[in-house]
């Protein structure tokens, strides 16, 4: 206790700027090693990403491409995945297209680092391995990433057939699965690593007739802490970015909207509402005035996370809603 209180009473006194002091007031204090703390201050150490490479799934359109061209802006090379393609008929989304995943690529390289636009799909292990393979070859390491892709399913539980259940679940959670087994294995070769997993605040909360989305939301924060407490040895963090409603593909249909109003507390309404109706009955009861968010409002969490002023960031997770976090713990 009598240390504790003098540790602390010398910290007050440091030099705010140093950070790397081995003494507290003359007194010899243990200090971390480089690697295991986000050093000193220096303006942008929470956004520098020049000389990274960063994978990011689910990137073709929605908050995957706001993240890889998020992270394109602040220096990082980006390798861009998704099916492009439909996913499952368990489904809400129209799906993403070759199209959409070249213009991610375009958009990337607009900001001048390297880019690349691979097709796979996160549930297929041995393909996924092969392009992890591939990525280490020829960027010669991977940095970051973030295991983004996702579906949603709208349907009472009751009504869901046994593979609608199982593909939603397999998709996301074992998806999400198999992008930390296949990535962290080259992170841990070269004791560095930033690994970001995208839950949803439907992870945090019971979702009435998209159960299985929400399980395997839930389900992805279990496997980030878990991962943070096996990974932390290698100097790899992982950590999940909790998004509120963001207006994508994947909530632009009119059960979403409807349900979004529920969420509201709102009663349900019974027949479709137009954008700007759903807009202005959830707009009202959100803390900072938006209804939804943009997905580039959530990239820079991810940048974050994924910079050296997160160094100590890890089993962590960071809730970007508008304000819906002030209504739960
Ligand atoms: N939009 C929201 O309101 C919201 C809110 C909270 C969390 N999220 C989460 O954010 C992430 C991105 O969602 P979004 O809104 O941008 O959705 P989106 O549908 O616009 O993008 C998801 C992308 O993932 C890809 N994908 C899906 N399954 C895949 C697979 N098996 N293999 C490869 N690619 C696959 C799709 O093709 C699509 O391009 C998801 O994890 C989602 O659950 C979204």
């Amino acid at each position: 206790m009598a240390a504790a209180t003098m540790l602390f009473a010398g910290v007050a006194k440091a030099e705010p700027t140093s950070g790397r002091n081995a003494t507290v007031d003359g007194i010899p204090v243990p200090m971390p090693p480089e690697d295991k703390t986000a050093g000193p201050i220096v303006a942008g150490r929470d956004t520098k990403l020049a000389g990274r490479v960063a994978v990011v799934t689910g990137a073709a359109r929605g908050i995957g491409r706001a993240i890889a061209v998020e992270y394109a802006a602040n220096g990082a090379d980006v390798i861009a995945i998704d099916i492009a393609a439909p996913v499952t008929s368990a489904s809400s989304a129209v799906p993403a297209t070759p199209d959409d995943l070249a213009e991610t690529v375009r958009m990337i390289k607009a900001y001048g680092g390297r880019a690349e636009g691979i097709r796979a799909d996160i549930r297929d292990i041995a393909t996924l391995r092969a392009v992890a393979d591939g990525i280490n070859e020829r960027f010669g390491k991977i940095d970051i990433v973030v295991a983004n892709a996702a579906v949603q399913y709208w349907k009472p539980l009751l009504e869901l057939q046994d593979s609608e259940w199982r593909d939603v679940i397999d998709n996301n959670l074992n998806g999400t699965a198999n992008t930390i087994r296949v990535f962290a294995p080259k992170m841990v070769a070269r004791n560095y690593g930033r690994i970001i997993v995208i839950s949803s605040m439907q992870g945090r909360h019971g979702s009435k007739d998209a159960a299985s989305y929400s399980a395997s939301k839930w389900g992805i924060f279990g496997l980030m802490k878990s991962a943070a407490l096996e990974l932390g040895r290698y100097n790899i963090t992982v950590n999940a970015i909790t998004p509120g409603l963001v207006g994508t593909a994947l909530t632009f249909y009119d059960a979403r909207l409807s349900e979004s109003i529920g969420e509201t507390g709102y009663h349900k309404p019974n027949g479709p509402l137009t954008p700007q109706e759903a807009w202005d009955r959830r707009a009202a009861t959100m803390p900072l005035g938006v209804a939804w968010l943009q997905p580039e409002d959530i990239s820079p969490a991810a940048v974050y996370l994924a910079s050296e002023g997160a160094a100590m960031i890890t089993g962590a997770e960071i809730e970007v809603t508008g304000g819906d976090s002030a209504k739960s713990i």
